[in-house]
C-alpha cells in the first residue's frame, strides 16, 4: 500500500538539514505540501522555506494537517561543567518548551485528521551521561506526546513520537568521528536520516489512523525495553 498524502499540508521544523530534511523529502515524495522550517539556513533542500524558530514559533497561514517537531539541540550539561544553568535553560526552551508552543498553536487551528509527530531520542529512555538536560528534555517530550494524545484524541488529532538512536547528521558527526561504533546495533549499522523519515511518514499517514500516544523506537534494536 502506497502512502499518499496528497492534499495534506505539513510543517517540519529543523528541515534545513539532517533528519528534518529527510522527513521533508519523504513527505514531499508522498504528495504533501511541505513547509520546511528553518532557524538560520533558509536554503532548505526540500519543501517551501518557512522561518520557524522555537523561541517564538509561528505556523504557516492556512490549514495545517501535519506538524513534525524535529528541530532540536544537543549541548553538554555535565553536572560540573561550565554555563550549566544557561545550557539547561537553552536546551529545555528549545527541545521541550518550543515544541509545546508549536503543539499549542497547532491545536488551536487543527481539526479532525490532524497529526503531530515529535522527534524524541533514545536518551529519553535511558538518560545520557554529560547530557542530562537533553535527556530530560526528550523524556519531557515523551510525556508531552502522551498527554496531548489523551487531550487531543477526542478532537481527532493524533500525537506520536519517534525515538532515534545514533543517526549520521551534523549533530552526531563529532561524536561518531571520535567513536565510529559507539555501541552494538543488532541491525549492524548507525542510522541514516532516511531510516527515521520512514517511520515518521507512517505515523503521519492513515495507516496509523488508530495509533496515538506511542513513542516508536528507531534505533536498529540498539536499545530494547
Ligand atoms: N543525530 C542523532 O544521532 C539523533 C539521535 C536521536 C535524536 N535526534 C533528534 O533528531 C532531531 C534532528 O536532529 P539532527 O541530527 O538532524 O540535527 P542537526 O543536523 O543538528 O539539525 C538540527 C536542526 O534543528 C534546527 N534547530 C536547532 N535549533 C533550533 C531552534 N531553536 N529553532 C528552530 N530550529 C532549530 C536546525 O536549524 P539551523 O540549520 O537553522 O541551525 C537544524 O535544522 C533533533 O530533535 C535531535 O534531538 C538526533
Amino acid at each position: 500500500m502506497r502512502i499518499d498524502l496528497t492534499g495534506r499540508r505539513a510543517l517540519v521544523t529543523g528541515a534545513s538539514r539532517g533528519i528534518g530534511a529527510a522527513i521533508a523529502r519523504a513527505l514531499v515524495d508522498a504528495g504533501a505540501e511541505v513547509f520546511a522550517g528553518y532557524r538560520e539556513r533558509a536554503d532548505v533542500p526540500h519543501g517551501t522555506p518557512f522561518r520557524c524558530d522555537h523561541a517564538s514559533p509561528s505556523l504557516p497561514p492556512g490549514p495545517l494537517h501535519l506538524l513534525i517537531n524535529n528541530a532540536g539541540i544537543w549541548i553538554p550539561t555535565r553536572i560540573d561543567g561550565p554555563e550549566w544553568d544557561d545550557n539547561w535553560r537553552t536546551v529545555l526552551d528549545t527541545n521541550l518548551l518550543g515544541v509545546a508552543r508549536l503543539c499549542r498553536l497547532f491545536a488551536k487551528q487543527g481539526g479532525p485528521g490532524g497529526a503531530i509527530v515529535n522527534v524524541s531520542s533514545r536518551a529519553s529512555h535511558r538518560g545520557e551521561a554529560g547530557y542530562s538536560a537533553y535527556a530530560a528534555s526528550k523524556a519531557g517530550m515523551n510525556a508531552l506526546t502522551k498527554s496531548l494524545a489523551t487531550e487531543l484524541g477526542p478532537r481527532g488529532i493524533r500525537v506520536n513520537a519517534v525515538a532515534p538512536g545514533w543517526v549520521r547528521t551534523d549533530m552526531s558527526a563529532e561524536a561518531l568521528a571520535a567513536n565510529p561504533r559507539p555501541e552494538p546495533v543488532p541491525l549492524g549499522r548507525i542510522g541514516e536520516p532516511e531510516d527515521v523519515a520512514g517511520p515518521v511518514l507512517f505515523l503521519c499517514s492513515d495507516l496509523a489512523r488508530y495509533v496515538t500516544g506511542v513513542v516508536l523506537d528507531v534505533c536498529g534494536g540498539a536499545y530494547l525495553h
